[in-house]
């Protein structure tokens, strides 16, 4: 048996992860889940019986139950806060036994620079050809300092090979036990449902990738069995990011896509779509969401972050899914009526 632990399960990456793991009826995989609160365990167990183990800490990543778990585990596939959490990086880091494989979650915010932001960049990222500019950045990029703690494993411990699955936007719902929905578009949603308005943030033209959660997932499993077929076929370590995505679009293409669904479903009036009003500057969303979200959301809704994945097209994976435009509808449904399955 192969014991495969997994973070985030109740959340929208890790949860769509899981599923496809699932999905994938790999033989002779044991799968845990770490939760940090019980109360959500019923959904994972209700979907997957007697498939998935459900194990708790809720002292979250500093539960000793936590270093018992990545003690024992052959493959852990980290989705829970991994991006930025600095105490389940050092617990897994500190516990992995040998000649496990770690896959990690991190994403392509590390892409961005914040001197170019509301500027239009053709560079796009390549996660073979630009591996070393990747690795090399300091850790003013987004998420570095965690993504070096995870690369610096395979440095003390050998025998551990290390992935950095590294996804751009995500849209669309999912199919995992319990958060089926993302962040940045739903978070611009919500902002023009409090604000009965829907705006750009500078001038729309900085541009991401994206990808449906779906393509995501398939990564997940497809990484999971390969290694479990043939790993020599996976990039690892300082080789190690994968990049997924299906397409990019800029700030003000998709921020204008929303105008019609908006508009269709009464969050806001035809006089408040975007190219009828003024951008948001950051002192509207500090009066708005308070000065820490102002911050964050003015830089990441003008920042850049275009990557090109080729190391998973090399494992095979393609984009199956539709695009991000033909989510939106869904999306605005679904902020205001909740999901129907
Ligand atoms: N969504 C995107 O568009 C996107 C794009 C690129 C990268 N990512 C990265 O993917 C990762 C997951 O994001 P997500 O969108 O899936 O977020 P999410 O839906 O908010 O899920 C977060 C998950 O992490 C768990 N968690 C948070 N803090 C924890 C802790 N201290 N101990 C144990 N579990 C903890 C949550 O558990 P509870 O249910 O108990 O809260 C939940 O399962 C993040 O690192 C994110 O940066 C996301």
């Amino acid at each position: 048996m192969t014991k495969l632990l997994l973070t985030g399960a109740t959340g929208y990456v890790g949860g769509a992860a899981l599923d496809r793991i699932i999905a994938f009826n790999i033989p002779d995989l044991e799968v845990t889940v770490f939760l940090r609160s019980e109360s959500k365990a019923a959904p994972i167990l209700a979907k997957y019986p007697g498939i998935v183990t459900v194990k708790v800490g809720k002292a979250a990543y500093s539960d000793p139950e936590f270093s018992r778990l990545v003690k024992e585990a052959d493959i852990i596939v980290h989705a829970g806060d991994s991006s930025d959490d600095s105490v389940s990086a050092d617990v897994i880091s500190t516990n992995i036994k040998d000649g496990v494989l770690l896959i990690h979650t991190s994403g392509t915010y590390i892409l961005s620079d914040f001197t170019e932001l509301d500027q239009k960049i053709s560079r796009k990222f390549d996660d073979e050809r630009d591996i070393e500019t990747v690795t090399s950045w300091g850790l003013e990029h987004p998420h570095r300092v965690i993504d070096i703690k995870i690369l610096d494993i395979h440095k003390f411990k050998p025998t551990v090979n290390t992935i950095i699955v590294c996804p751009p936007l995500i849209y669309g719902v999912s199919t995992g036990p319990v958060n089926r929905v993302s962040q940045q578009i739903p978070l611009l949603i919500q902002l023009a449902a409090e604000t009965k308005a829907n705006r750009l943030f500078g001038t729309g033209h900085a541009s991401w990738s994206n990808v449906h959660i779906n393509d995501v997932a398939e990564l997940y499993a497809i990484l999971v069995k390969t290694y479990l077929q043939d790993a020599s076929k996976l990039a690892v370590n300082d080789q190690g990011y994968y990049f997924v995505e299906n397409g990019e679009t800029s700030w003000k293409d998709l921020i204008s896509a929303l105008d019609e669904p908006l508009v269709k479903y009464k969050v806001i009036d035809s006089q408040h779509t975007s190219d009828k009003l003024r951008p948001w500057t950051e002192d509207d969303l500090k009066e708005v969401r308070g000065q820490q979200f102002a911050k964050r959301y003015y830089e990441i809704y003008r920042s850049n972050s275009s990557s090109k994945a080729t190391r998973a097209r090399k494992l095979g994976w393609q984009p199956k899914e539709k695009d991000v435009y033909s989510t939106l509808d869904e999306a605005v449904n679904v902020y205001l009526n909740g999901l129907s399955d």
